[in-house]
């Protein structure tokens, strides 16, 4: 007999596929096939973990999920099916709060996705409710998502001060997330024999990134070089490519989540180190890589009729990089990205015309 007792062991243990058709010249580039998770995404792996986590108390408080327990977090997109999938495997229930920016285009698929494994969902509140008006038009100014994202993170605390079974799991900042994907890297390492000389993969919390090189350097590798990967329309795009003091080099991310941290009064944002700002100080990526749209998309559309890898964008801004790096790189040599998340959750979002192949 050969059967799991649980959709949760399916998690994780990902095939490891050579790029054939897309791509040129120099070192072979390797993509893990991540969205072949249950939920369809990475993001399983630091749910299970973050929720696991939670299971025995490993929180910024302290606080343990307990059975009949409810987690709780905000989400633009992927963490919010991969919470909701593994509470409803464990029995726990969940309270999503996806962000009102992502609700301008009437029904979301993400929404829907989310919705098909039972969480109570609810779109975060309006900005104006927390922000003052000279916050409210400071952050518009930075990034016009970031209040609403903002608005996400603070509903969330006030679910959980209101009732003490509740976890705000916050990927943010929460340890678990990093955790959780460094089996991303035990399992590349495995599967090339120790032979990877460039990983890098999109960072929004940097989790995957700095998880996946953590599990790397576990097994003693630090690859030749590590790189960031950062889509347009993330916070971090905007970060990078608007503002002055930015350039392709360069990493602020923490610095806006310090200011937002003050400007909330989120004593847990302040009080702790988010997981980019880790990262950063322990010297990882080597290099950020803007990558447009239309070059992630047009990406995303070769690997999947090329390919037959069914990904979204943040996958082709992904192998778009690895690409660029294989070129730089010697015939033998191996470049390792990631496949983040199935296409299904964007079909709402761009018109399918341009966006599915
Ligand atoms: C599509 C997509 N790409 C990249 C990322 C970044 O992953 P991480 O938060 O581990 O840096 C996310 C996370 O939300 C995502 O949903």
């Amino acid at each position: 007999m050969n059967y799991v007792n649980s959709i949760l062991e399916v998690i994780g243990k990902t095939p490891l596929l050579k790029l054939n058709r897309v791509g040129g010249g120099g070192a072979n580039v390797f993509v893990k096939l991540e969205h072949l998770n249950p939920s369809g995404s990475y993001k399983d792996r630091m749910a299970l973990a973050m929720v696991e986590a939670s299971e025995r108390g490993e929180t910024w408080n302290g606080r343990k999920l307990l059975p009949g327990g409810t987690v709780v977090e905000a989400s633009a997109g992927n963490t919010a099916p991969a919470v909701a999938l593994v509470c409803a495997a464990k029995g726990y229930k969940s309270k999503i709060f996806l962000y009102r920016y992502n609700f301008t285009n009437g029904v979301d698929a993400r929404l829907k996705i989310t919705q098909a494994y039972g969480p109570t969902v609810e779109i975060s509140s309006e900005p104006e409710k927390y922000l003052s008006k000279e916050e409210m038009a400071a952050f518009t100014k930075e990034n016009p998502d970031l209040p609403h994202v903002m608005a996400g993170k603070q509903d969330c605390a006030l679910e959980e001060e209101k009732d003490s079974n509740t976890v705000w799991v916050d990927q943010i900042y929460n340890n678990a997330n990093c955790i959780g994907q460094t089996e991303m890297g035990r399992e590349i390492f495995d599967q090339l024999d120790g032979k990877v000389d460039a990983f890098g993969c999109s960072v929004s919390s940097g989790a995957s990134l700095y998880g996946t090189c953590l599990g790397l350097k576990e097994k003693g590798l630090r690859p030749e070089i590590t790189f960031g990967v950062v889509p347009e329309g993330s916070e971090q795009y905007f970060e990078l490519k608007n503002k002055e003091e930015s350039g392709r080099d360069e990493f602020h991310v923490s610095d806006i989540k310090k200011r937002i941290a003050d400007a909330m009064g989120l004593k847990k944002w302040v009080t702790e180190q988010s997981i980019v700002e880790r990262m950063i100080n322990a010297g990882y990526p080597d290099k950020i890589f803007c990558v447009t749209a239309e070059e992630a998309r047009g990406m995303a559309n070769r690997l999947c009729s090329e390919e037959g890898i069914y990904c979204g964008m943040s996958s082709g801004a992904n192998v778009a990089i690895a690409l660029r790096i294989a070129s730089r790189l010697k015939k033998g040599q191996n470049v390792v990205t990631l496949i983040v998340d199935r296409r299904d959750r964007y079909l709402s979002e761009y018109p399918n015309d341009k966006y599915v192949v």
